[in-house]
């Protein structure tokens, strides 16, 4: 598909890839009567959409899946009203989620808090329509479920697997590049590396990516009318098969993300990958606590000295008082040296929690494989490369079709783990 700049994606409108030949089917769900009404008559005012159902209680039976009462063929779109009971309405979704997985879900509310939206948007839904419902959100939410029907995405459902380095310096774009380029081609996985730096990231350097224009606060800031074409014009792409959404330059205006924006946008991205590897830059800013919320697991990057110890503690203190679990917490330790001076069994003690990986100290093998010249020529065997195939397969990453990994020789720092 030609790459969409991000001018005509911003000129045009999801409606121009909507097709009207077939109106979208619709079941509501506990909708008050003005709801009802609006949908009602935006359905006899435009052919999108038809109007099949409307349920008057949430439907949370275990034993009957959504599949089931939703009726045959599941609709297209499943409005569900948020208002009369939240706790409900999500499992509702949550249920549609699992067991029709073609049908879009919108939550419809009052209420505009951002915390409520991310619930919502967790549960499964994919648009939040405020009450009264103008005509105009609706029209573009709908559109957008045409739009994306029409691109056959295919039914991913990525891994998040965030990372963020005690301090600066820990070794998170190194790693988050090499495992990313590492799943993409060893273990033929469709993955994205999200650059979640607000200026001067590195992911893309690392990777030896120059030829991109937009970055990853532009495509938020586009989440409203985010499908797969405009996302291909955000993407940078890596010999390995990796794909790379880069930080900004950081010479540009600092922008303000609204809250939600990057959880919406993560949805978005998770239905088309199958793992997304997240550089954070460290620290405790607005974005990566939303960022954190929405991943499945939180890699902390940290090495054997004091301060990195210190500060990964402080973190774990932070993130459990603003209720994330505690088993989303990962800790990596980079640079692992059998004779530290600082023992592995004093730094479990110190952190209260269990090393989940080591990644040997080989600054030699990892600063030539990201300087960008020729890591294959430079790396005949390494450890880190060995480790972080470990790793991967560690994270649950398995070569599908049953063959042995592909050995791809030639493809930048991929050389790095086929010796
Ligand atoms: N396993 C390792 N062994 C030895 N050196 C390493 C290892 N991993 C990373 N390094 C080195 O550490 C330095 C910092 O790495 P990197 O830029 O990946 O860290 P970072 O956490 O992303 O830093 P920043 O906070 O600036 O984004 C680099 O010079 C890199 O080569
Ligand atoms: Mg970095």
């Amino acid at each position: 598909m030609k790459p969409m700049s991000i001018r005509d994606a911003l000129n045009s409108s999801p409606l121009e890839s909507f097709s009207t030949s077939q109106p979208l089917s619709v079941v509501g769900v506990c909708l008050d009567e003005e709801t009802w009404a609006v949908l009602k008559l935006f359905a006899e005012s435009a052919p999108l959409i038809k109007l099949r159902s409307h349920l008057s209680e949430y439907r949370t039976d275990d034993t009957e899946p959504a599949s089931e009462w939703l009726g045959s063929p599941t609709p297209d779109i499943c409005i569900i009203d948020f208002d009369r009971d939240r706790k409900k309405a999500a499992l509702v979704a949550e249920s549609i989620r699992s067991t029709a997985a073609d049908t879009s879900i919108f939550a419809v509310s009052a209420d505009a808090q951002p915390d409520l939206i991310i619930q919502a948007m967790r549960s499964g839904c994919s648009e939040y329509l405020l009450k009264p419902i103008g005509r105009e959100q609706l029209l573009n939410a709908v559109a957008r479920v045409g739009g994306r029907r029409k691109e056959r995405v295919q039914p991913f459902k990525a891994q998040v697997l965030a990372f963020v380095g005690a301090k600066g310096g820990c070794g998170v774009t190194s790693l988050v590049t090499q495992l990313g380029a590492l799943l993409a081609n060893s273990f033929s996985k469709k993955t994205l590396v999200v650059d979640l730096h607000p200026d001067f990231g590195d992911a893309a350097l690392y990777l030896g990516l120059t030829k991109y224009r937009y970055h990853f606060f532009e495509l938020v800031e586009n989440t409203e009318r985010l499908d797969g074409e405009l996302l291909q014009g955000f993407l940078a792409r890596h010999g390995s098969g990796l794909e790379v959404i880069p930080a900004p330059e950081g010479n540009s205006a600092p922008r303000r993300v609204l809250p939600g924006a990057v959880a919406q946008t993560f949805e978005f991205l998770r239905m088309r990958y199958e793992y997304i590897m997240v550089d954070m830059n460290p620290g405790l800013s607005d974005e990566n606590l939303e960022m954190i919320r929405h991943c499945d697991q939180l890699h902390v990057v940290t090495v054997a000295e004091v301060s990195a110890l210190r500060n990964t503690v402080r973190q774990f203190e932070y993130l459990t008082r603003k209720e994330i679990p505690r088993d989303r917490f990962r800790v990596i330790l980079n640079r692992h040296h059998k004779r530290s001076l600082i023992s592995d069994g004093e730094i479990e003690k110190t952190l209260g929690q269990k090393i989940f990986w080591k990644v040997p100290n080989q600054y030699a093998h990892v600063v030539k494989a990201i300087n960008g010249g020729d890591p294959i020529a430079s790396l005949s065997s390494s450890d880190v490369a060995r480790n972080l195939r470990d790793l991967a397969s560690h994270l649950g990453a398995r070569n599908t079709s049953g063959e042995k990994e592909k050995k791809k020789e030639g493809s930048g720092i991929l050389g790095l783990w086929s010796r």
